[in-house]
C-alpha cells in the first residue's frame, strides 16, 4: 500500500518538541477552522491528509500581507485550506479551489463553511481534475493575474501543477507545495527508488530549486513547504 503522510501530524501529534512549539507560536484559527477541523478529524476518510494549521496560517499571513484577491487552491478535501485563504481575503477575493471528488467539502465543508455567508461566498469549488482547470484558466487568459496558490493534490502531477501555477501566478505572487519532504522519504534512497509519488515530489524539490521563473525555500515546516516567489 502506498505510504501516506500525516500533514496534520506536524502539529497536532509531532513528538519533537520544536516542531509543537513553533506550530503552537504560529497557529491562530478562526471558529469555523476549529469546528471543521474537528469534524474532519472526527468522521472523514483519510483525515490524516488535513492540511496542518500552522502552514494555513502562514498562507494566510502571506494574502493579508500581500493584500492578495485571487488565489489557487489544488485539493479541496474537506475545505479546510480553501477556508483558510476565503478568511484571509478581502469581500471581493476569491479563492478557487478544485478537487476531482468534492464530495468531503459537500458533506463536511459546506454544511459548515456556509453557516458564515460572506465567507463561503469567496470559495468557488470546481470538480474536475486539476490540471484541466488549470489549463482552462491559462486558456480563458488569466495567466499572471493570481496572488497565491497552495498545491496539495496527488503527488504525480506536481511537477505539472507548478509549471501552471508559476504561469498563472503574477510577478510576486506566491505558491506553497504541500508534503515536499513526504515524511523524511525524500532523504532515503531507497524510497526514491521504491516510492513514485515520493520520487515525483524529489523531482519536483529539484525543479523549483532549479528554476530562475522563482526564488523559492524548502521550509522544514509541516510535512514540508516548499514556498516559491514568481520573479
Ligand atoms: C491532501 S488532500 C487536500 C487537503 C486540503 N488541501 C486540506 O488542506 O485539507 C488531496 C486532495 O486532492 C484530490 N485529488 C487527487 N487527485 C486529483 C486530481 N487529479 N485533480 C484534482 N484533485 C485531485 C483528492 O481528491 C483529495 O481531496
Amino acid at each position: 500500500m502506498a505510504f501516506i503522510p500525516s500533514s496534520i501530524k506536524s502539529c497536532l501529534s509531532n513528538p519533537d518538541p520544536h516542531v509543537n512549539y513553533s506550530a503552537k507560536f504560529t497557529t491562530i484559527q478562526d471558529p469555523l477552522q476549529k469546528e471543521l477541523q474537528r469534524a474532519t478529524l472526527g468522521k472523514a476518510k483519510e483525515f490524516g491528509t488535513l492540511g496542518a494549521p500552522e502552514v494555513l496560517t502562514f498562507g494566510e499571513n502571506f494574502i493579508r500581507a500581500f493584500k492578495g484577491k485571487k488565489v489557487l487552491d489544488i485539493g479541496t478535501y474537506t475545505g479546510i485550506s480553501a477556508l483558510a485563504w476565503a478568511l484571509a481575503l478581502p469581500d471581493d477575493g476569491e479563492v478557487l479551489t478544485m478537487d476531482i471528488d468534492l464530495n468531503n467539502y459537500k458533506k463536511f465543508g459546506v454544511p459548515i463553511i456556509s453557516k458564515h455567508p460572506e465567507t463561503f461566498k469567496k470559495i468557488k469549488a470546481v470538480e474536475a481534475p486539476a490540471l484541466e482547470t488549470l489549463d482552462e484558466l491559462i486558456a480563458d487568459g488569466q495567466s499572471g493575474t493570481f496572488d497565491f496558490a497552495f498545491i496539495d493534490a496527488d503527488k504525480e502531477n506536481y511537477e505539472n501543477y507548478y509549471n501552471r501555477v508559476v504561469t498563472l501566478l503574477k510577478s510576486g505572487g506566491v505558491v506553497f507545495l504541500d508534503n515536499c519532504l513526504w515524511g523524511g522519504r525524500v532523504t532515503v534512497e531507497e524510497h526514491l527508488e521504491n516510492d513514485p509519488l515520493c520520487a515525483a515530489i524529489h523531482k519536483t524539490n529539484r525543479i523549483i530549486f532549479q528554476d530562475s521563473r522563482t526564488y523559492s525555500a524548502l521550509l522544514n515546516f509541516g510535512d514540508g513547504t516548499h514556498v516559491a516567489f514568481k520573479v
